[in-house]
């Protein structure tokens, strides 16, 4: 009789048990728990808890990154951003086309795939995504609330699904978590081959860790996402703090003057987080985009001004001027017939896009010669002004700008680099000596899809990648007033570099920009892993 019980209910267990698998929210949950590790071990809290311990101070924390960290738990921007920079715009368009079936699959299986995609024949030391573009759009996707969380324990250790070179530096460099463990990517004769190594060594990663440090095995506190768990990785926590897709709903942005380390620079051409419906309209405005850059080129270069920014705004391009009664009065006093025993006037400004020099003169509608530290010979060949490069040697450099000034105005960046967040890079001093005639210029440019700049990628499409934006914008602020260089200032008193070090700050008020001591080395350095070395074509410059 029980064993005709038996033989009818199982079929009937086992039917509703495939149904509750196939529409449970949270498949991965419960396929977990029927792993090794029983779930009576742990003592799960909820999220809000954690807020009110007052020993966190003490303990060891494992969170997992995309669960309690980040606010957004879909990975496919990240994915899209490392096939986009490391792979180029084709291995993008097969991410994005793939991306229907990545959501119809397993988890597990759709990030097989976006690996595949991204990561398949990638050089692994040239790899510097992870590095250089990822951390800005990971810092502009954590949450606040976990954020503190992670902040007021002692030691981190970042729990990942994620391969570990796309996330170990944002997580290392700039939320000082001192322990990473993301999946593995197999590795054959240096290239990606677009695999990940089994979990299982993730986990040995993860026990080596902690069983390595006797410090840290003793309070060691859990806190994830619900679907996010994965009890092998949390068996050594004694509690487990969970947070559910609601409570993140509710998480704000950390903001960034909250970063634990600033974020000066960074590289990779996307200015916006490429989620599937803004890759979507991406590559639907690529053709279009290509169409008008090539447009505002011809137009900039073949136009008189006058005619010229009249067009160019049509086109979406704007450019917004503050001037300042003194400089209009120089600029009349020295444009149409230049003092032929003065010396021309030294336009000092920062360093946004290539594209400064120009857009001064396209603002005071005459060319202005720019001495540049780097510039492609593209850019020199397309540029409608002329261009001088400098040869960063001091005597030669200051012999040239000598010879430059006495035939005309100049205008020079000293920063020697592009920077694209709200920071100054130290200013070479060399410009103090060259003139008593000194005005400080305040440029900002912003962006909507595209950055005009870059350290490791191709130089020479700067221009157009700056100009494929629907409305590229520039600002030119001239009201700063006249500076004088180092030989008159308070009699002769006043060093070079505290010229350079006023001129910044001036600048860095105007604009309301951090002024720092970093320079080019430290950019390249941190972008492209080689100290900035210009080579003079259009190659790529991580050589
Ligand atoms: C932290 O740990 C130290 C030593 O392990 C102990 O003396 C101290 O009381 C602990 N503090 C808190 C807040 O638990
Ligand atoms: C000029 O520099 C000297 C020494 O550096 C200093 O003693 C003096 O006070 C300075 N004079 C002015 C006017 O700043
Ligand atoms: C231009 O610079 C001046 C001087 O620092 C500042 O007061 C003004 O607000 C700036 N104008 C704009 C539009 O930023």
């Amino acid at each position: 009789m029980a064993s005709l019980a038996f033989l009818i209910i199982q079929p009937i267990a086992f039917f509703f048990r495939i149904l509750l698998k196939k529409f449970n929210r949270n498949p991965r949950y419960l396929r977990r728990k029927s792993s090794n590790v029983r779930s009576s071990q742990f003592k799960f809290q909820k999220y809000p808890s954690i807020c009110h311990r007052s020993d966190l101070s003490n303990q060891t924390l494992i969170f997992n990154v995309e669960g309690a960290l980040l606010k957004s738990s879909s990975l496919f921007p990240y994915f899209m951003l490392v096939a986009f920079e490391a792979g180029g715009l084709l291995r993008a368009l097969a991410l994005l086309m793939l991306y229907p079936l990545i959501c119809l699959l397993s988890y597990e299986k759709g990030l097989k795939i976006m690996v595949m995609v991204c990561f398949f024949g990638i050089k692994k030391e040239s790899f510097r995504v992870g590095t250089a573009v990822l951390p800005k759009f990971f810092l502009e996707d954590v949450g606040l609330e976990g954020f503190e969380v992670l902040r007021r324990c002692e030691r981190k250790v970042g729990v990942t699904e994620m391969p570990q070179v796309m996330i170990e530096s944002f997580l290392r460099d700039y939320l000082q978590v001192e322990y990473v463990v993301g999946r593995q990517l197999k590795v054959v004769c240096g290239y990606y081959v677009g695999l990940m190594e089994e979990k299982r060594k993730d986990r040995a990663i993860l026990e080596g860790i902690v069983l390595g440090d006797p410090k840290m095995s003793s309070n060691i506190v859990g806190f994830s996402k619900f679907d996010k768990l994965d009890h092998q990785m949390f068996s050594q926590c004694k509690e487990i703090y969970l947070v559910s897709e609601t409570d993140k709903r509710s998480w704000h942005q950390l903001q960034r003057d909250k970063y634990p380390k600033p974020l000066i620079f960074h590289d990779g051409r996307l200015a916006v987080r490429p989620t599937p419906l803004t890759t979507l309209a991406l590559f639907m405005w690529v053709p279009f985009g290509v169409t008008i850059s090539i447009l505002r080129i011809v137009i900039a270069l073949s136009l008189p001004f006058s005619v010229s920014i009249p067009i160019l705004a049509f086109t979406g391009l704007r450019l917004v001027f503050t001037p300042s009664p003194k400089c209009r009065q120089s600029n009349s006093r020295l444009s149409p017939k230049p003092h032929k025993q003065k010396k021309g006037l030294l336009y000092v400004c920062n360093h946004r896009t290539l594209l400064d020099p120009l857009g001064l003169s396209f603002i005071l509608k005459r060319p202005i010669t720019a001495v540049t530290y780097s510039l492609s010979r593209m850019s020199e060949i397309l540029a409608p002004i002329k261009t001088v490069r400098l040869t960063r040697d001091r005597d030669q450099d200051a012999k040239m700008m000598e010879k430059l000034l006495s035939q005309g105005d100049l205008v020079v960046c000293p920063e020697g680099t592009t920077c694209r967040e709200p920071y100054l890079l130290r200013f070479s001093p060399l410009f103090a000596e060259m003139s008593d005639d000194i005005v400080p210029v305040a440029v900002d440019a912003h962006v909507d899809m595209f950055y005009g700049t870059t350290a490791a990628g191709f130089k020479c499409l700067d221009p157009i990648y700056f100009l494929m934006n629907p409305f590229p914008k520039y600002t030119v602020n001239l009201s700063l007033g006249k500076v004088c260089g180092s030989s008159t200032c308070r009699d002769g008193n006043e060093s070079r570099f505290d010229v350079a070090n006023h001129v910044q700050s001036l600048l860095g008020e105007a604009l309301g920009f951090e002024c720092t001591m970093l320079t080019r080395k430290d950019k390249y350095l941190i972008l492209a892993g080689n100290e900035g070395i210009v080579s003079s074509d259009c190659n790529k410059r991580n050589h």
